[in-house]
């Protein structure tokens, strides 16, 4: 039975609560947050689990064997390493940190200590997300032209990071996982418009070796809430839309072939091809239940997590690189 304290219990981390409770082999026997009420609400809904406003409390609980972090992103790197140091395994909520070297301090913390580090990209535990992975990986798409992504809405403004630092962690780490290439370089605009020096609006593009592009749109200030990526390839296209309540991923036997009469740029022909669309069968199981299950698994097989501290750290090197990128008017910078 693995015991799980948690800090954070603001929107996520009750989530991340019960998840841990419904596990078959785990329990969460302490919680932690600096607001009061949210921590009355947490013993409203599990009378048994004890509460403190002291983070420390949760690590120095001699019970504790894993610590879950879900609190805003500046305050990861602090927590994380305290518990590593105690010796307790991390789940941290993402983006793993907020610079690339507090990632590296916390991976090199957690292989020291033989402990497991995890981050919270949920998107990678979720059966969209593997389907397209597999239809990919088993040659269906063909050769992977681009991926472009939405994740718009109005709002929640943040007041510590900017709309990429928010939004594109899902984005990025979803690349990460589906494509089967490192990034090679990152470009990013945005811009700001309450004047506080953090973008709302943001477009960040990735570029992949043999010619796949990823471009991500992240966005605050949409009035209608998109969360819907494309995939092409040279045989087929997908289409995932997340907010549909079911056939959430499209996949259209849609194409183009170049066909040459002669040498001459000239003669080039492009025939379109438009066949069948096809919905895949995507299992409704929540992704934090996979999630929190892997972690827990990981724990006691003493083996790496999918999304382990390394994943988080590609995915803050190209966060902080789009940062730098958007203050330099889109530079291109090379990862
Ligand atoms: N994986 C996902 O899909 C997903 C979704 C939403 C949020 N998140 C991540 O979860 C984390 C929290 O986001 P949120 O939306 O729940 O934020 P939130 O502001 O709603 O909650 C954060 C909570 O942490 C508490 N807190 C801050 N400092 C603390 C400390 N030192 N000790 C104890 N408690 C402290 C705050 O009081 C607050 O209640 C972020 O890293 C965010 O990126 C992940």
């Amino acid at each position: 039975m693995l015991t799980v304290g948690v800090i954070g219990c603001g929107y996520w981390g009750p989530n991340l609560i019960r998840n841990f409770i419904n596990l078959k082999d785990a329990r969460v026997k302490i919680c932690s947050d600096l607001d009061e009420r949210r921590l009355a609400h947490m013993k409203q809904l599990y009378p048994s689990l004890l509460t403190t406003t002291d983070y420390r409390e949760v690590i120095r609980d001699g019970d504790v064997e894993a610590v879950v972090i879900a609190t805003p992103v500046s305050t990861h790197f602090a927590i994380a390493r305290e518990a590593l140091d105690a010796g307790k395994h991390v789940f941290c909520e993402k983006p793993l940190t907020d610079s690339v070297s507090d990632g590296v301090a916390l991976i090199d913390l957690a292989d020291d200590r033989g402990l497991v580090l995890m981050v919270g990209h949920t998107f990678v535990f979720t059966a969209a997300v593997n389907k397209i992975k597999e239809l990919i990986n088993g040659g269906e798409l063909g050769d992977v032209y681009y991926l472009s992504t939405a994740r718009v809405n109005l709002g929640l403004f943040q007041e510590d990071i900017n709309v990429v630092w928010d939004l594109a962690p899902h984005d990025i780490s979803i690349m990460d996982h589906i494509i089967n290439h490192k990034a090679e370089s990152i470009t990013a605009t945005g811009s700001d418009h309450l004047g506080n020096g953090l973008e709302d609006v943001a477009y960040v593009t990735v570029f992949y070796p043999d010619n796949i592009i990823g471009h991500i749109h992240v966005n605050w200030l949409s009035p209608v809430k998109i969360r819907q990526t494309q995939i092409s390839g040279s045989k087929k296209m997908i289409v995932w839309d997340d907010n549909s309540p079911s056939e959430k991923v499209k996949v259209y036997d849609k194409g183009i072939e170049v066909v040459k009469t002669t040498d001459q740029i000239y003669d080039t022909l492009i025939q379109y091809r438009t066949g069948d669309m096809h919905c895949p069968k995507i299992p409704q199981t929540e992704a934090l239940a996979l999630e929190t299950e892997h972690f827990a698994d990981c724990i006691e097989k003493g083996i790496k997590p999918i999304s382990d501290g390394s994943a988080g750290w590609r995915v803050v090197q190209m966060l902080e690189n789009a940062e730098n990128s958007i203050k330099q008017r889109g530079k291109e910078i090379k990862l």
